[in-house]
Order: C-alpha cells, then sequence, then structure tokens
C-alpha cells in the first residue's frame, strides 16, 4: 500500500495525507499490511484506505520508543525539549488551515469549531514547551549529617490512546505534558478519526523531535489498543474514552505489568439555571454546554435543571435558541453544528432518542434526522425528564439534552450529585454567594459559572467519581508523567 494518497478539502484543495504508520520519525506499512477504511461523516463516503497498526507494529514502536528513552532523548536537556515543543506549537500554527480542514472532512466538526480546536493544540503545545526546564525537585532538610533531595523523573515509555471528538486536541493533551517531562510515546488515534494526526505527524520531524520519541499509530481498539495496554514494557497508559473500556484498561495493567493509568472518561454533566440568572446568557451557555462539537463532549451539559419560577419563560427561549443552531456541511462557515462521527454513534444516540419519547417525556423540539444523508441529527431537547429516566442517567454523547425542574438548592445539589459520573458541573446565578456555596457542594472536577465548556490548557481538567483518574492541562498534569525519585547522601560518619 503507498503511505500516501492526494486529497482534497474545500477549503485548501489538494494535499498530501500520509496514510501509513508514524514510527521511529519514519512512515512505514504494518507487519500484516492491513488497512481500514476512513468515513467521511457528512457524506457517508469513504475518504481513503490507511494502515491498520496491530500487535506486531504496537511491539515496533515500542522498542522505538524505548530506544530513544534510554538513548537521545535521556541526554537531550530539559530546555531542548521545550525548543523542539516550542517549534512545534509554531507549525501548528504555520499549517492550521490545512489541519483544521482535516479534522472537518474526518470528524465532521464544523470548520470554524476545528480552527478552534487547532488554535487550542497549538496553545497547549507551546505552554508545555514552557514546562520542560520547570521541571523540578525538592531539597529536604532532615539532619546535619546527610542531605536529601528528590528528582522528578519520567516515568519512561507511555502508551497513549485518544478518542474521535477532539482528535488533535486530545493528542495535544496527551503529548505535551509527557514530552515536556521527557518520556517518550506511543500514540493511537481513534479508527474514527486518524487523518488529522498522520498529517500532524510530519511536524514532529520537521520540528527537530529524535526519531522513536512520539511514534503515532492508526489501530483498532481491541487490537491496537489492547496491546497497549497490556504490553510488558509501556511504563504507563494515559486513556481518553468510554467508561467500559477504561475499565478494561485498568484490568489490563493491572493484570500485565501494573502500568500507572490515568483515565479521562465520560460525564454526564450537570447544568443548573437558578430562577436569578439572566436568562438569556444562561440560554447562550446551555445551548453551547449541549450542542458543541454536537453533544460529542465528555463534558457535555447534558442534565438541565431549571428552577421553578422561570421554567416555563426558560424552555420556551431554549427551544427557540436550538433551532436557530445551524445544521450542515461543516465547511460552510455558518455551520454550529455538522454530523455525528460514525453510523454508530448515530445509531446509539438515536435509540436514545426512541427511549426518550417512549418513557413519556416531552419531545420539546427535535427528536428526528437531520437532512437524508451522512449522520446528522436534529438538536434535540427532552423536557418533563424525571431522574430515573434512561436519558437523565447515561451518557448520550449527542445533541440531546434533558430537563428537569427543580424547587430548592437543597433538592438541585442532590439531583446534581446523583450519578455515578463527576466531570463537570455549572451554575448560573446571580447571587454570588449561590455561586461559591453551589459549586462546593458540586462533586465534579470543574465546576463553571454563568458559562459553559471554558477549558484551557492552563485549568486542570478532570474527574471525580467513574469519570477519571487524574487530571489533564495545567501544573496537575506534569504529576501524570513524573515519578518522584528521593536521594539520600550519608555526609560521613556510621550512624552506630
Ligand atoms: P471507546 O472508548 O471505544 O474508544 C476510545 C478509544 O479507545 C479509541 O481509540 C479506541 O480505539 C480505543 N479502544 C476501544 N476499545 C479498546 C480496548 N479494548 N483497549 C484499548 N483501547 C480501546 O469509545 P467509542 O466506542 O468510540 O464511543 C462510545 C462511547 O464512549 C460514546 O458514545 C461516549 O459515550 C464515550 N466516549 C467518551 C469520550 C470522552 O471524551 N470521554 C470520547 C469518546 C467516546
Ligand atoms: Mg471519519
Amino acid at each position: 500500500m503507498p503511505l500516501s494518497t492526494v486529497l482534497k478539502t474545500p477549503l485548501t484543495g489538494e494535499y498530501t495525507q500520509p496514510t501509513g504508520l508514524w514510527i521511529n520519525n519514519e512512515w512505514v506499512e504494518g507487519v500484516d499490511k492491513k488497512t481500514f477504511e476512513v468515513i467521511n461523516p457528512a457524506t457517508e463516503e469513504v475518504i481513503c484506505s490507511v494502515s491498520e497498526a496491530t500487535e506486531k507494529d504496537v511491539d515496533i514502536a515500542v522498542k522505538a520508543a524505548r530506544k530513544a528513552f534510554n538513548g537521545v532523548w535521556k541526554t537531550t536537556t530539559p530546555q531542548q525539549r521545550g525548543i523542539y515543543l516550542t517549534n512545534l506549537a509554531d507549525l501548528i500554527e504555520k499549517n492550521s488551515d490545512l489541519l483544521a480542514a482535516v479534522e472537518s472532512l474526518d470528524n465532521g466538526k464544523s470548520i470554524s469549531m476545528a480552527r478552534g480546536d487547532v488554535k487550542a493544540v497549538a496553545g497547549c503545545i507551546r505552554y508545555y514547551g514552557g514546562w520542560a526546564d520547570k521541571i523540578e525537585g525538592k531539597t529536604i532538610d532532615i539532619d546535619p549529617q546527610s542531605f536529601h533531595y528528590t528528582r522528578q523523573e519520567p516515568i519512561g515509555v507511555c502508551g497513549q490512546i485518544i478518542p474521535w471528538n477532539f482528535p488533535l486536541l486530545m493528542l495535544a493533551w496527551k503529548i505535551g505534558p509527557a514530552l515536556a517531562t521527557g518520556n517518550t510515546i506511543v500514540m493511537k488515534t481513534a479508527e474514527q478519526t486518524p487523518l488529522s494526526a498522520l498529517v500532524f505527524a510530519n511536524l514532529v520531524k520537521e520540528a527537530g523531535f529524535p526519531a522513536g520519541v512520539l511514534n503515532i499509530i492508526s489501530g483498532l481498539g481491541k487490537v491496537a489498543g489492547a496491546a497497549i495496554a497490556s504490553h510488558m514494557d509501556i511504563d504507563k497508559v494515559a486513556f481518553t474514552g468510554s467508561t467500559p473500556v477504561g475499565r478494561a484498561i485498568m484490568k489490563a495493567a493491572a493484570s500485565s505489568n501494573l502500568k500507572k493509568v490515568t483515565l479521562e472518561l465520560g460525564g454526564k454533566s450537570p447544568n443548573i439555571v437558578f430562577d436569578d440568572a439572566d436568562i438569556e446568557q444562561a440560554i447562550s451557555w446551555v445551548n453551547f454546554g449541549i450542542y458543541y462539537n454536537h453533544g460529542q463532549c465528555c463534558c457535555a451539559g447534558s442534565r438541565v435543571y431549571v428552577q421553578e419560577g422561570i421554567y416555563d419563560k426558560f424552555i420556551a427561549a431554549f427551544k427557540k435558541r436550538a433551532e436557530e443552531n445551524h445544521v450542515g456541511d461543516p465547511f460552510d462557515e455558518k455551520t454550529f453544528q455538522g454530523p455525528q462521527v460514525s453510523q454508530l454513534q448515530y445509531d446509539r444516540i438515536m435509540s436514545y432518542i426512541e427511549h426518550g419519547k417512549e418513557s413519556g417525556a416531552t419531545v420539546l423540539t427535535g427528536g428526528g434526522r437531520h437532512g437524508d444523508k451522512g449522520y446528522f441529527i436534529q438538536p434535540t431537547i427532552f423536557s418533563d425528564v424525571t431522574a430515573d429516566m434512561k436519558i437523565m442517567k447515561e451518557e448520550i454523547f449527542g445533541p440531546v439534552a434533558a430537563i428537569a425542574k427543580f424547587k430548592t438548592e437543597e433538592e438541585v445539589v442532590h439531583l446534581a450529585n446523583d450519578s455515578a459520573y463527576g466531570l463537570a458541573a455549572a451554575i448560573h446565578t446571580g447571587d454570588l454567594n449561590t455561586a461559591i456555596r453551589v459549586s462546593n457542594s458540586l462533586h465534579a472536577g470543574t465546576v463553571w459559572v454563568n458559562s459553559y465548556n471554558l477549558l484551557h490548557h492552563q485549568l486542570p481538567f478532570g474527574g471525580y467519581k467513574e469519570s477519571g483518574i487524574g487530571r489533564e492541562l495545567g501544573e496537575a498534569a506534569l504529576a501524570n508523567y513524573t515519578q518522584t525519585k528521593s536521594v539520600a547522601i550519608r555526609l560521613g560518619g556510621a550512624l552506630f
């Protein structure tokens, strides 16, 4: 199979799309020469085929990463690691139109959102470039006869498995802190969206990273993903995706070499609107909270609780707002919502919508397919949803909001926390005391007040409860990729 193909996007025209596996700073075919097809979710047509990594290719990539970890990367200074990351950020910015266009083509997200993602990718990589030479230990004064210090050492070879909802951004969140702290990487992208990461891979070598430091492979979860999770020479696995797969990865890590595990999993995040909220603003944030990225967000504000005093007014205005969201061609600048990523996700979401209808919730708007081609779903709102309904409990991962009415703060805090998940939450109120009191009471890794989805690479992100283990972004993510070594030096004299 050729290692690249010429493709076209409406934004950039023709470009060369790499299709191989990126191992040791080179494009290679898989050992078994397997491939899989990549689909455009807006048209349901095949875009191209890419190499599929099997266990054998994971092994080859791990060997390359191990060699780099023990060799060239160990002797690279922290400052130089930072320079490579900064070079990479510059190249991402230089190639931002192409990266955004490929992201839209493969994932179906609107071009305006893809541009936002790419900007955040460059920001994240630049930020971690700044951290590379600021990874410091401590000296600890214990007694005059000895000298003690700690070092924050890299963990080693990291396996990173990412999902399809933010293909480039999830890659950036994972590689930034891992590379800044001196680890090497075998990254597996999601089988639904491999293309943008392959375009990105070319920039890795151009930025100056030595061979083997960052390997990027396309492959299936059950094959290449599972091989990473159970590999005996991978020291750490970082995963973003569904909770069931997160559990499987943790089990595989436990029964192989007890590799370190960090997980960023699902959510069913509450979005709470109090009577005293600025209703216009609240509607716009609730709309953005659930429909951003077509509802395919781990932190989507999918449970909307509205206080009884404004409930009727709120739902009428929210319905109007949702119906104004432009659904359509991802490359149309006006588009807010593109297609869902795959037939499978489309079917899953539609079955939740059917379930909502059967369980007696009211369809305020939407509830069906949009158009006749592509995996498009109408922005959907269910009102009168009760706590026991599946659409209020389970992650739908699509453009579907479930709304319920509440009376008191105490009641809504109980409802909000009554979930196995704890990724994010939001509160809309004009009262500072309510904002702080309720934020403190919510079991969630992130709480937004009078806003939603305001993520930033300087701010840690991650889950309470079954939403995950560890934190990504900010200084907190560095802890996922370092281990502390304590060194004790005796300054002379025997103890006994
Ligand atoms: P998934 O969890 O199966 O896929 C995420 C990644 O894990 C992909 O790279 C996949 O290849 C890999 N993977 C799958 N099985 C694996 C295994 N046994 N071992 C190692 N790696 C494996 O998610 P999927 O099926 O694409 O989506 C299903 C649901 O998961 C969604 O409807 C949504 O609820 C949730 N999800 C949550 C995400 C988040 O950001 N937290 C992202 C994607 C999905
Ligand atoms: Mg695709």
